[in-house]
């Protein structure tokens, strides 16, 4: 009786770090994914800024954000998007419960003290769809985003065609340094 307790307390410190270190794995396997994604994103909108204005740049978020999400979610197998707490697009970017959580914690975690651009959260989580690894990793609002997401720095043209485009749009009042939103990842195991 003694042994069979032992043994059982033995393989269930082997599954708790097996799975410490599926997560660190997959974490880091997930991170090199999303980082290049949103250096990618930063350079593409700082080039449009720069060559036509914050209005050329527009379609940086609109057009090129989610069809590099889709290339990448067709060449990992993984779901891959961004999702915020308060979307311009709610068709692509609005955050499911888990998402919900971790951005709620994220911004807890930023209050009180910790940098955006640190934040990540990971779980293996259990659905009635499946078991999957999920990520995220917070985006910080860079100075250049404010002409499309901050208050009195969107310039008017700009506001006029995100009235237009995004008549449920949420996604303003932001300054530089705050949490846009997240790069989610979610890979089916
Ligand atoms: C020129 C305007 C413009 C600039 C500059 C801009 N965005 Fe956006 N952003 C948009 C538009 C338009 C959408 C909606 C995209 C869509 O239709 O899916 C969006 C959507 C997003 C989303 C997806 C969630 C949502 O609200 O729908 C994130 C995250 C985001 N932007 C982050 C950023 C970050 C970070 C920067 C700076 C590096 C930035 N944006 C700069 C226009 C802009």
């Amino acid at each position: 009786m003694k042994k069979t307790l032992v043994l059982s307390a033995v393989l269930a410190l082997a599954t708790t770090s097996a799975h410490a270190e599926d997560l660190s794995q997959y974490s880091n396997e997930s991170r090199a994914v999303a980082m290049p994604f949103l250096k990618q994103l930063g350079a593409a909108n700082q080039k449009a800024v720069s060559e036509g204005g914050p209005e050329s740049a527009i379609g940086v978020c609109r057009d090129i954000a989610p069809k590099m999400a889709g290339d990448i979610s067709r060449q990992t197998g993984w779901k891959l998007t961004r999702v915020s707490l308060k979307v311009r697009n709610p068709l692509l970017g609005t955050a499911d419960a888990w998402e919900q959580k971790q951005l709620q914690s994220f911004a807890a975690r930023a209050a009180q003290g910790e940098k955006p651009e640190t934040l990540e959260a990971a779980e293996i989580v259990q659905e009635p769809a499946g078991k999957s690894f999920r990520f995220m990793k917070a985006i910080a609002l860079q100075p250049g985003c404010v002409s499309c997401h901050g208050s009195t720095e969107i310039p008017e043209n700009v506001k006029a065609k995100l009235a237009a485009e995004y008549p449920h749009d949420q996604a303003t009042g932001y300054s530089a340094g705050q949490i846009r939103g997240a790069v989610s990842i979610k890979r089916p195991l």
